[in-house]
């Protein structure tokens, strides 16, 4: 029987990947993962074992009504202990990881394969798992990784900037501060062959169905998980819905992957862009002023799917003029690089 794989994300962001055929229900294919899921009566008349279906397809066995609403329904809600995945699925579930899992998240241990200055403060930091190509993370475009900081007993967060099809390496792109504990590692310590260990995935913010035209915008590193989502849509050839990108930079020495961006037109994606840099130089002739001041509403008259990633008083202006313009926020998905 054909196997499918169902993510399972946590509302603490950790998510975990399993697979299950039409005969296994959600609850049983996870309980064999050791994934406990929140059950209680195990017939569909509880409403405990709820998710939230964020693609795929499924069927569900007997229920309640009282168990699930016909909204419920229609919003993709799931009682996962009589549900069975038709496709790969993608299930939300409204509570911590440590509830259903007693084990850590993965980690893995990666070799640097490369150190690269991509612009002015961005390096490209690029590793490659060490064992077993099979047994490299799987992830959704847009999510991220906790990076182990050699020496230092600390972590940091970054987006993966590769697709989860990728085995070439892991492409992370992150910001050099003139302090901050990775950043000191990357400009003094790191070299080729170091070894650093990696945990997650983790996020919230990932790549949704699709339906939709996609409207980007991208602060700085926050570039680094829309390449993902572009580098997967590129690959898998999903993508026939245009897709616009708005990139912002605080100066024109900052920029970095517009090579890349240009590359995707040439892959079957039907990508726009526009940049902006907060200062000008002597040689930028381009939009000066903040990202968001590039959003319009021309820009979402077509209830787009809209990504946001970057620093957080980004993506909060965002956020303030897109409610003010009254678009339905369930399609706005973000993620702010927040300091540790
Ligand atoms: C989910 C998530 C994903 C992330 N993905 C990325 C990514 O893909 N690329 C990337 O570059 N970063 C990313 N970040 C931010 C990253 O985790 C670190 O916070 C950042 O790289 C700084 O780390 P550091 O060790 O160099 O500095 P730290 O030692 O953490 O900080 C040193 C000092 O700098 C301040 N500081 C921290 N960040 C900034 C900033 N951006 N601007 C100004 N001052 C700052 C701190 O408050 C502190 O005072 C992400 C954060 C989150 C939460
Ligand atoms: S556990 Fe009661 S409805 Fe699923």
């Amino acid at each position: 029987m054909t196997k499918y794989r169902i993510t399972m994300i946590f509302e603490d962001g950790r998510s975990e990947e399993i697979e299950a055929d039409e005969a296994d229900t959600v609850y049983m294919a996870a309980l064999r993962n050791k994934i406990r899921l929140m059950t209680d009566c195990l017939e569909g008349a509880c409403a405990t074992c709820k998710g939230q279906v964020v693609s795929g397809e499924y069927f569900m066995d007997d229920y309640s009504d009282e168990a699930i609403t016909d909204e419920e329904m229609r919003s993709r809600k799931v009682l996962t202990c009589q549900t069975h995945a038709k496709s790969d699925c993608v299930i939300e579930f409204p509570y911590d990881s440590k509830i259903a899992l007693k084990t850590p998240a993965r980690s893995w241990e990666c070799e640097i394969l490369s150190i690269e200055n991509v612009s002015v403060n961005v390096v490209k930091l690029d590793l490659g798992v060490r064992g077993d190509a099979d047994a490299w993370p799987s992830f959704m475009p847009g999510q991220y990784v906790n990076i182990a900081i050699p020496e230092a007993g600390q972590n940091r967060s970054y987006s993966f900037a590769n697709s989860p099809g990728a085995k070439e390496g892991l492409t992370f792109y992150i910001k050099i501060l003139e302090r901050g504990v990775m950043s000191d590692f990357l400009r003094g310590r790191a070299k080729q062959g170091d070894l650093v260990n990696i945990e997650g995935p983790f996020g919230h913010f990932y790549l949704r169905g699709q339906e939709r035209p996609i409207l980007m915008m991208a602060g700085g590193t926050g570039l680094a998980p829309m390449l993902s989502m572009l580098d997967q849509m590129a690959s898998m050839e999903t993508c026939r819905k245009p897709i616009h990108l708005l990139y912002g930079v605080n100066n024109p020495d900052e920029f970095f992957g517009i090579r890349q961006i240009e590359s995707y037109e040439a892959k079957g994606i039907d990508l726009t862009y526009e940049t902006i840099s907060l200062n000008g130089s002597a040689d930028w002739n381009g939009n000066s002023g903040h990202v968001t001041e590039l959003l319009t509403e021309k820009l979402i008259k077509d209830n787009p799917e809209i990504y946001l990633c970057g620093p957080p008083p980004m993506i909060d202006a965002a956020n303030a003029w897109l409610e003010n313009i009254g678009i339905d926020l369930n399609f706005v998905y973000s993620e702010k690089f927040l300091p540790s």
